[in-house]
C-alpha cells in the first residue's frame, strides 16, 4: 500500500472532505486524492496549467483545489485563519525532510486539526544510511556524494515519530507502517494543548542515528502493512 492508498482508504473510511497536503511538487498525491476540499501548499510547485486542466478533467473536485505557494511556516503564519476556517480531517506532510521542519509541520497541524483528525506522514523510515542524512535540501543530499548514495532521500523524519511517541505518549496514538519509505500514522486520542518544542526530548532524540533505529525499530513503533486495516479501522 502507497501513500495516496493509504490516504484514500482514511478518507473513505471516516467521510473525511478537507484534506491538506504539506509539500506537494508535481501533485502526484495531490491530485489522485479524492476528497471533496483540498489544500496544497509548497514554496515551489511544479504544475503545469495542462496538468491541472488533466485532473480536473480526470475529477471535477480538483476544480475547488487551493494552492498555497509559501513554506509550511509561513502557511500556518500568514494564512492562519485560512486554516482555522478549513480546520483540516486529515494532514499529509510531505515537505522538508528534515527532524525540525517535519515536527513543526506536525505541531502546526494539531493547532488545527479537526477532533478526529490524522496526520500521516511520508519518509518515517529510510531505505539506508545515505538516505537519512540531514541537510536542507534534496539538491543539497546530492551534493554530499555520499557513499552508498541511490537517489532517495527521506532525511531524518524519522525523528519526529520518536519525538511524539516520547513527548505526547497519551495524547497521540503514533506508528510507522513499513511501505512506501515509511508511512507516519499520529492520531489524536486525548488532550493536546502545549505545541511548543521540548528541547530536552527534541536534542535527545536528534542525537540518535541511523543505526539507533535500525538496532531497535520499535522507536517509531514501526507495523507491518498488513497491519493498516486493524489500525486505522481501530
Ligand atoms: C517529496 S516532495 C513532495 C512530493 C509529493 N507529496 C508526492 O507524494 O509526490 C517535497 C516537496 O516539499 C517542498 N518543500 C520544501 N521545503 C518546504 C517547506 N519549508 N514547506 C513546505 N514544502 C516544502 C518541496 O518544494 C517539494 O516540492
Amino acid at each position: 500500500m502507497n501513500r495516496v492508498e493509504l490516504i484514500q482508504s482514511i478518507i473513505n473510511k471516516k467521510k473525511i472532505t478537507r484534506y491538506l497536503e504539506i509539500g506537494t511538487y508535481k501533485g502526484q498525491s495531490f491530485f489522485p486524492i479524492k476528497c471533496k476540499r483540498k489544500v496544497a501548499v509548497d514554496p515551489q510547485f511544479n504544475i503545469p496549467l495542462k496538468r491541472k486542466l488533466k485532473w480536473i478533467y480526470k475529477d471535477f473536485n480538483n476544480l475547488f483545489n487551493t494552492y498555497a505557494e509559501l513554506t509550511s511556516d509561513d502557511f500556518f503564519e500568514k494564512k492562519a485563519s485560512l486554516v482555522q476556517r478549513f480546520k483540516p480531517q486529515l494532514v499529509f506532510v510531505d515537505g522538508l525532510h528534515t527532524f525540525k521542519a517535519s515536527l513543526l509541520d506536525v505541531l502546526n497541524s494539531l493547532k488545527y486539526l479537526s477532533n478526529d483528525g490524522v496526520i500521516i506522514m511520508h519518509d518515517c523510515l529510510p531505505p539506508n544510511k545515505a538516505a537519512s542524512i540531514f541537510a536542507n535540501s534534496f539538491k543539497e543530499a546530492i551534493a554530499m556524494k555520499l557513499e552508498g548514495w541511490t537517489g532517495e532521500w527521506t532525511g531524518d523524519v524519522w525523528k519526529t515519530i520518536v519525538y511524539l511517541k516520547e513527548k505526547y505518549g497519551n495524547a497521540l496514538k503514533v506508528c510507522v507502517f513499513d511501505s512506501d519509505y515509511g508511512l507516519g500514522y499520529i492520531r489524536v486520542v486525548g488532550n493536546v494543548d502545549d505545541f511548543s518544542i521540548d528541547e530536552a526530548i527534541f536534542n535527545k532524540v536528534d542525537a540518535m542515528s541511523y543505526d539507533t533505529l535500525m538496532a531497535d525499530t520499535s522507536l517509531i513503533n514501526l507495523k507491518p502493512v498488513d497491519q493498516i486495516y486493524n489500525t486505522i479501522e481501530s
